[in-house]
């Protein structure tokens, strides 16, 4: 299985795990880090609405736990294309750049491909707050 197929399948396969007894919108997301390794998470939902969490939140969790520290591409699974919140888009930035690739795909296909900087254009990220952004 190419690496993107892999991908794929590890956020279709996470997205059954998903806890999403409110809105019955399971997500599913996987990351590929740097070293080629995948991490993947679902959304988690919770009876306080705003406390739950999304799938992409999940993943990125566990890439930072699993010693991973650069988003090289992000799938996200749904039962048609899901495309990342705004806050996600924030959290894929930290760990991404420009060219990190956000795929969107379903149970049968991949459906959509976006870099993070057509989610993101114009973003704030960790370079912004190095001293050379702030001057003198
Ligand atoms: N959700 C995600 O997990 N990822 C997205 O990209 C969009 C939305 C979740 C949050 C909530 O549990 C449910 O989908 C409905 O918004």
């Amino acid at each position: 299985m190419s690496d993107l197929e892999a991908l794929f399948s590890a956020a279709r396969s996470v997205r059954r795990q998903a806890y999403a007894p409110y809105s019955h919108f399971s997500v599913g997301a996987a990351v590929l880090d740097e070293n080629a390794r995948l991490h993947s998470g679902c959304n988690v939902e919770n009876a306080a609405y705003p406390v739950g969490t999304c799938a992409e939140a999940g993943a990125i969790a566990a890439m930072i736990a699993g010693g991973g520290r650069h988003i090289r591409a992000l799938a996200v699974a749904g039962d048609s294309l899901v495309t990342p919140c705004g806050a996600c888009r924030q959290r894929i930035r930290e760990f991404g750049d420009a060219t990190t690739l956000v795929y969107g795909v379903d149970d049968r296909t991949h459906l959509k491909t976006f870099t993070l900087d057509e989610l993101l254009p114009d973003s704030f990220g960790p370079d912004n707050l190095t001293r050379e952004h702030r001057g003198p």
